[in-house]
């Protein structure tokens, strides 16, 4: 803690315009850290920047891209860092791009956007509409990525001031694909102390944060099941072996693991989002039906737990309605996303210098899942919720819904918010070493 109270008393601003006087009173520190943010903001938001954003923005909206196929995306970020005269590692796991700024020396601290889009139909009607059928940016990634190279901006501008290195990851593959994962085993971040990330947040009016200490997001799991019996004339059934019997035994089976199996107090999720069975004949039993969900926890241990007793469940009720099954499960389930409490509150207190305290809330856990909890299994870490929702648009829609729409003005909030927790970290950091 100490070390990130001393990170917001050498804001970089502050070693060339005031007199460093190290202290440990929050009171003391919060002028120096507000004007490091708000001078970030200030930048942000001239209309020359905030076009630029905009214009990053749309064009990543209007070419949606899903994961690991993120070419025009990763090539868009290439040519913004190539004219900003940045250096970057690419292709990372896959479709990815990692950039470099400051003296190369430690602290290394990471900034993380995600850059994949959903398989969805864009039913907004506006001028930058998505031109990919059935692909759409509905769950803010356009704005994540083009917040982060508006944070490469804000401190290439400052590079030379800089006493530690910040890696601008621009990461692939966050919607179910596990991309997150993929990079750390390439090796990227390897030497990396911390990592802070945000995620645009619907409910929340433009530019206000969210977050908490501690699980932000659960882990989870998918699984994938085959029955199997016998198939047959439906008016004698017992000719047949009833795989759609025994699948609706084993649906309600599985409501079980997290009424009688789980602690009250804990939270897990068993969902089955799918059942494919069957001909629409009225007169066949089909010889299997398949079926599928999703599993949630709150812990990285509770999720496998979980997932065993899927396992045995389903198997064992099916084989009560002499069938058999076949259970799978997605090869990397995501780990709990936790924030460490120094990340957090070196993360808050600079969104509180640079909006004020009131504009930073106290966001509750929720079941989703984010592959940056592959980043906060390895390091401290911090995930925030950033508000967009703007009534000057209309009532705001979910996430991942065909609906999904966006206030802009987010994007220079962010884009300094990024800037400021990097900055204030490591030459934090790089002094009090
Ligand atoms: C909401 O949108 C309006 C119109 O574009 C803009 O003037 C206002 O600043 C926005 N609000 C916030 C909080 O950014």
């Amino acid at each position: 803690m100490a070390q990130l109270r001393n990170a917001i008393v050498v804001s970089l601003f502050l070693t060339v315009t005031i007199s460093i006087q190290a202290s440990t009173s929050s009171e003391e520190t919060q002028p120096h850290i507000k004007f490091l943010g708000r001078s970030l903001l200030e930048s942000a938001k001239e209309p020359e920047f905030f076009e630029w954003l905009k214009g990053v923005r749309r064009r990543i909206h209007q070419y949606p891209e899903l994961g690991f196929e993120e070419i025009k995306t990763n090539q868009l970020i290439r040519d913004e860092l190539d004219s900003l005269g940045i250096r970057y590692v690419y292709p990372v796991a896959k479709t990815g791009v990692i950039a470099t700024i400051g003296s190369g020396e430690k602290p290394i601290f990471s900034l993380r956007a995600d850059m994949d889009a959903l398989p969805l139909q864009e039913m907004v009607d506006w001028e930058y509409k998505s031109k990919v059928d059935g692909k759409m940016h509905a769950c803010g990634h356009d704005a994540h990525v083009t917040m982060l190279l508006g944070a490469a901006k804000l401190l290439q501008n400052q590079k030379d001031e800089l006493k530690g290195t910040v890696k601008l990851v621009f990461q692939p593959g966050e919607e179910g694909f596990a991309g997150a994962s993929y990079l750390l085993k390439e090796g990227h971040l390897d030497n990396v102390e911390a990592i802070f990330g945000m995620h645009v947040d619907p409910h929340a009016p433009t530019g206000i944060l969210g977050t908490k200490s501690g699980p932000v997001f659960a882990a989870s799991q998918r699984f994938f099941a085959t029955i199997t019996g016998q198939g047959g004339h439906a008016a004698s059934p017992h000719t047949t072996k009833d795989p759609i019997l025994a699948v609706s035994f084993i649906i309600q089976s599985l409501q079980q693991l997290v009424s009688r199996e789980t602690d009250p107090l804990e939270s897990k999720v068993v969902s089955v989002a799918y059942v494919d069975g069957g001909t629409k004949a009225h007169n066949i039993i089909p010889s299997s039906v398949t079926f599928g969900g999703t599993l949630r926890s709150l812990t990285t241990e509770g999720l496998h737990q979980l997932s065993k007793r899927v396992q045995e469940v389903i198997e064992m009720q099916a084989n009560v309605h002499r069938c058999t099954a076949l259970v799978e499960f997605g090869e990397r389930p995501y780990p709990t996303t936790v924030n460490s409490d120094d990340m957090y509150k070196h993360a808050k207190i600079v969104g509180e210098g640079l909006l004020g305290q009131d504009n930073v809330k106290a966001a509750p856990v929720i079941m989703g899942a984010e592959d940056f909890g592959f980043y906060s299994q390895r390091m401290p870490s911090a995930m925030f919720w950033i508000g967009i929702a703007n009534e000057t648009l209309g009532p705001s829609k979910s996430l991942h819904s065909p609906h999904f729409i966006l206030d802009e003005h987010v994007l220079p909030i962010g884009a300094a918010m990024h800037a400021a927790v990097a900055i204030s970290y490591i030459n934090g950091h790089a002094l009090s070493m």
